[in-house]
């Protein structure tokens, strides 16, 4: 299997080994995060459900630079978050660290109420094993600014790869399952074309198939339209609107397109320096945005339109 770069999309990519936290958790730790989850369990803001993703305290350095400040985040199942900010402000990395192809400097995550981060030991929550980081990391697919496909393969080889290789699905069942996401994202008759020979649309459209070919029950997208031109980009998000209707799935968002977020997203989510400032329904987030830094930031949205 190719690694395209360290950005590659999909379950496949990370690696198995990839470090799940860069210290071994401390007792006190652990106690704070199970009192946070409590805590997390009384907020009006936590989901009605048991959540399908949970933050409990994460936080991500890089040096000196904390780009994710003991973050805090319940995500119910079929939940579709947007989240938006100004660059810098940690978004992507939200998505890296729930993807695991970043290691947290502290905190957890958990996927569908298991630890992705950690495991439970003896009674004691350990650093995951690299078998329980693919399991629970199976539950998840993320799609990238750049799509990242495989070049020398085909839309279908792109789509059976991960399948095949990682689920061990036998090659005849992923083809016709690639063959049924390509038609769902409208790319039926391209199946045996070369990324080279697609459009930006249609690539990102492919990458979107790949990722749910692994039958996630989380989506990641981080900004999958911004490298395209309005109409292409019109096409995907179509695809993704239909994709958030018809399926079960959980979805965070990082866009640009406010547009999008309003009426696609159940909830909007705005960051700023590695916290979530302000949160609530679309509706409400864009037309009477309370903090001061969301209004300066949707000010400076309109103004740049
Ligand atoms: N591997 C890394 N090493 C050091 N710093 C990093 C690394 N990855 C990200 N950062 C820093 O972390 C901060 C947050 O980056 P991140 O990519 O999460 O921002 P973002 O909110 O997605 O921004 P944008 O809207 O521009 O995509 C930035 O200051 C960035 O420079
Ligand atoms: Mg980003």
């Amino acid at each position: 299997m190719m690694k395209t770069s360290s950005d590659a999309p999909t379950n496949l990519t990370a690696s198995p080994a990839t470090p799940v936290m860069e210290q071994p958790m401390k007792r006190d730790d652990e106690r704070t995060l199970a009192q946070r989850g409590e805590d997390a369990a009384q907020t009006p803001q936590r989901a009605q459900a048991a959540p399908m993703v949970r933050f409990l305290g994460v936080t991500k350095r890089y040096g000196a630079l904390t780009v994710l400040d003991e973050l805090d985040l319940d995500v119910a199942p079929n939940e579709k978050v947007a989240i938006i900010g100004p660059s810098g402000s940690g978004k992507s990395t939200l998505l890296r660290v729930l993807m695991t192809l970043d290691p947290l400097t502290s905190g957890m995550i958990e996927v569908d109420g298991e630890p992705l981060t950690h495991m439970r030991s003896g009674g004691k929550l350990v650093p995951a094993s690299p078998r329980h980081l693919r399991a629970v990391r199976s539950k998840i697919g993320m799609v990238f600014q750049s799509f990242n496909l495989f070049p020398h393969m085909t839309a279908l080889q792109n789509t059976i790869e991960a399948p095949i290789h990682s689920l061990g699905l036998a090659r005849n069942e992923a083809v016709e399952r690639a063959r049924e996401l390509l038609s769902l994202v409208g790319l039926a008759d391209k199946c045996n074309h070369y990324p080279s020979q697609l459009s930006g649309g249609q690539q990102q459209r492919v990458a979107i198939a790949r990722a749910l070919a692994m039958r996630p029950k989380v989506m990641l997208f981080d900004e999958v339209t911004s490298a395209l031109d309005p109409e292409l980009c019109g096409e995907v998000l179509n695809v993704i609107r239909r994709l958030g209707e018809e399926h079960n799935l959980t979805m965070l968002m990082v866009t640009h397109q406010m547009g999008f977020a309003k009426d696609f997203a159940d909830r909007v989510c705005f960051f700023s320096q590695g916290k979530i400032v302000e949160q609530g329904p679309p509706r409400e987030f864009f037309s009477a945005p309370k903090h001061e830094r969301t209004q300066q930031f949707l000010r400076a949205v309109r103004e740049a339109l």
